[in-house]
């Protein structure tokens, strides 16, 4: 008997387009011989549709007006049929974020990737650090920030990041992805700006240290014996890996494997497998990394719970390189899905 999947895609996160794209790929590529495909469209206003058009329409945006846009009377749709495995595709808030998650696991629903708490903690930058502290993994030197406190301390706040950061420091909200509202600054008025902007985005936002750093990251893959890719790394088109040089300019760079030496190398693989288990990842994730150019300290950046999934993404790359291709990678993780469920 085939199984029945629904891909979800779109959602209601800064991500919805890269989403798309990711879902797309997977899309196009899952073993339609394998599975019954069930495509579930998410608007940015939070409906659900399942979705029977052409998976062209999808990443061009079109599927919204498409005539197989199904919208049921006055009705949001969350699951109308059965499913196996529900594989979200979704990247940020209400998708990456344990929400979705959540929702499978009280309908029994096997779901690709890191289940509730997982997911949550890995979604929430500032939290990634506070558990992952105790642990001994190297982050970068940040100073939190919440809405409340700005508005009531902004100068008091800012004269203690310059005194505890000093500059150029990288202001992140906590929650959030493909680097939306994220702004490096290299002096004071650039942090106010940076702070300002961030927290149109969370109420919690992060400083952080700015590294002098290459930027490397890892494929992990399983559930309690997770297999790391070989690592790869990433050289941006601009100052830092803004949304722009991830998903606009063509002259960012990927390098399998990165270009460090072979110890180096291992030594990274296997923070981000501790990392994964410690954070009690499964599925999948995207482990990032900054590694010092000069010291070669190596920093852990943020763990991606579900990462950009399309053919040529980072991700699917790493795998590539390590011997599994795009279609033996989504059987793996819908194959985990079910085995998590279960055990
Ligand atoms: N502390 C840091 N030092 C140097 N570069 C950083 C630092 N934090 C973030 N960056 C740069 O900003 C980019 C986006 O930050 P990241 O934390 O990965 O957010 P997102 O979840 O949006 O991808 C990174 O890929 C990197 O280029
Ligand atoms: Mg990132």
């Amino acid at each position: 008997m085939k199984k029945k999947i629904a891909i979800l895609f779109g959602g209601q996160s800064t991500e919805h387009e890269v989403s798309r794209a990711s879902a797309s790929s997977v899309l196009k590529n899952i073993d339609q011989t394998k599975y019954d495909i069930y495509p579930i469209g998410i608007t940015k206003d939070g409906l659900w549709f399942e979705y029977t058009g052409e998976i062209d329409n999808i990443e061009n945006g079109e599927w919204e007006k498409d005539e197989y846009f199904k919208r049921p009377e006055g009705q949001k749709v969350i699951f109308n049929k059965e499913v196996d495995v529900v594989f979200p595709v979704l990247h940020g808030l209400f998708g990456e974020d344990g929400t979705i998650q959540g929702m499978c696991k009280i309908s029994n629903i096997p779901c690709v990737g890191a289940g509730v708490m997982s997911s949550s903690v890995c979604m929430d930058k500032i939290y990634t650090k506070y558990l992952l502290e105790k642990f001994n993994v190297k982050q970068a030197d940040y100073v939190v920030i919440n809405a409340h406190e700005y508005k009531e301390n902004k100068g008091l706040l800012i004269e203690r990041i310059e005194k505890e950061l000093g500059y150029d420091v990288f202001i992140k909200p906590s929650n959030g992805g493909s680097s939306v509202g994220i702004t490096k600054a290299h002096n004071k008025s650039e942090l106010i700006t940076g702070v300002e902007e961030a927290l149109k985005y969370d109420r919690k936002v992060l400083v952080e240290k700015a590294i002098n750093a290459r930027e490397i990251e890892v494929a992990i893959l399983g559930n309690d014996y997770p297999q790391a890719s070989i690592p790869g790394e990433i050289i941006p088109a601009k100052e830092f890996y803004d949304y722009e040089a991830k998903y606009k300019s063509e002259a960012s760079k990927l390098l399998i494997p990165a270009a460090l030496s072979y110890d180096k190398l291992q030594i990274v693989k296997e923070e981000a497998i501790r990392i994964y288990r410690i954070l009690d990842c499964a599925g999948m994730a995207r482990i990032d990394f900054l590694v010092d150019k000069e010291t070669e300290d190596v920093y852990l950046n943020e763990v991606n719970t579900i990462p950009g999934f399309t053919k040529i993404s980072m991700y699917p790359k790493m795998w590539e390189a390590s011997g599994k291709t795009y279609v033996m990678l989504i059987d793996e993780l819908i194959d985990l899905a079910i085995d998590r469920n279960n055990g």
